[in-house]
């Protein structure tokens, strides 16, 4: 068993027991490793700060982590993984962009499943050439490398079924279920919580690959935004009081990922419904073609958005800028 996997297999365990004590040897059993490799095998993780304590009589135990990561806790705690046995987890300090990185691998043939998060971005992107800020200081800036078995014209599911994920991982995570505002918008009393940026490379019309960019707010306070998102931005810790770890958050966002790719399209357009901010409301849409209003009154099975436009027409749009009016 290569290292990565033996370890993983040890924390899937102990993230199992979280706070309680396992034998050495049964820990030993249920990871498939020998009882003496246990201690060495955990000790880098105890020097990471990982707080694991090893009692005299042959017991370990890991208690809640604070907020570090490692790929090794991914992989434990999300046991299914698409495109392959398991999510592939890269984890960096810094980098321009997350989703640059997972072009980059998309290009190189990576399998579905490569996932790629920094602590901090340098050139963090958002959707129509915005900027994504990202400090290091409270964000969770992720990638994902999808090759889904899509025509170019479904592209559009995969941001209602990125934007549900998020909207999943959130409630796993902090207790509560976000909004969604079409398209890309996790929101909680009108301001952002997260946003995601689908990028895909087209190929005789499917989807060769799919890049999920996701930014979710989880530790930010009020003074972490620049001056000209305060006012429009939350996090999870002003949201909840309290603070959350990223790894937390990247667990359940790739659980929910592999819940609803694993699932007809129509039960994760359900929960969109559920979710959404502006279904059924009136609505001011913004195109490359202009600024049109009516109302948002469903999904159409490509993900697209349906707009019955004020003249009774409807309007299939799969890309915009909305505004409740
Ligand atoms: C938006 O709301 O406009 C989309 C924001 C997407 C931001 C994420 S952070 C991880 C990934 N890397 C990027 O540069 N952008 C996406």
């Amino acid at each position: 068993m290569a290292d990565r996997e033996r370890d993983a297999a040890l924390l899937h365990v102990l993230f199992g027991s979280l706070e309680s004590w396992v034998g050495t040897s049964e820990l030993a059993r249920r990871a498939a490793v020998a009882p003496e490799d246990v201690a060495p095998a955990l000790a880098p993780y105890l020097r990471a700060g990982y707080p694991i304590e090893f009692h005299p009589q042959g017991r370990v135990r890991l208690d809640a982590p604070p907020d570090i990561w490692c790929a090794e806790e991914i992989m434990a705690r999300c046991p299914t993984g698409v495109g392959g046995p398991s999510w592939e987890p890269l984890l960096l300090a810094e980098t321009a962009s997350t989703s640059d990185v997972a072009r980059e691998q998309a290009g190189r043939n990576a399998r579905a499943g490569f996932v790629v998060a920094a602590t901090r971005q340098t050139r963090g992107r958002g959707r129509l050439g915005r900027t994504w800020e990202s400090p290091p200081a409270g964000g969770l800036y992720v990638s994902v490398l999808l090759r889904p078995d899509l025509a170019l014209r479904e592209a559009g599911r995969l941001t209602i079924l990125g934007s549900v994920a998020m909207a999943d991982a959130v409630e796993a995570v902090a207790g509560f279920r976000p909004q969604i505002k079409w398209p890309n918008d996790l929101v909680v009393e009108r301001r952002k919580l997260g946003g995601l940026l689908i990028e895909t490379e087209p190929r005789s019309g499917r989807l060769a690959w799919a890049v999920v960019g996701i930014g979710v707010n989880v530790n930010q306070q009020p003074e972490s935004f620049s001056p000209a998102v305060r006012d429009l931005a939350t996090s999870l810790q002003i949201v909840t009081g309290r603070a959350h770890r990223r790894a937390d958050m990247l667990v359940a966002l790739l659980n929910a990922l592999t819940a609803r790719l694993s699932q007809p399209f129509d039960e994760t357009r359900r929960a969109w419904a559920a979710s959404s901010l502006t279904l059924g409301q009136r609505v001011s849409l913004t195109t490359l073609r202009g600024t049109k209003q009516g109302q948002a009154f469903g999904l159409d099975p490509s993900g697209a958005l349906l707009l019955r436009l004020d003249s009774g027409e409807v309007e299939v749009v799969t890309a915009g800028d909305m505004q409740a009016c």
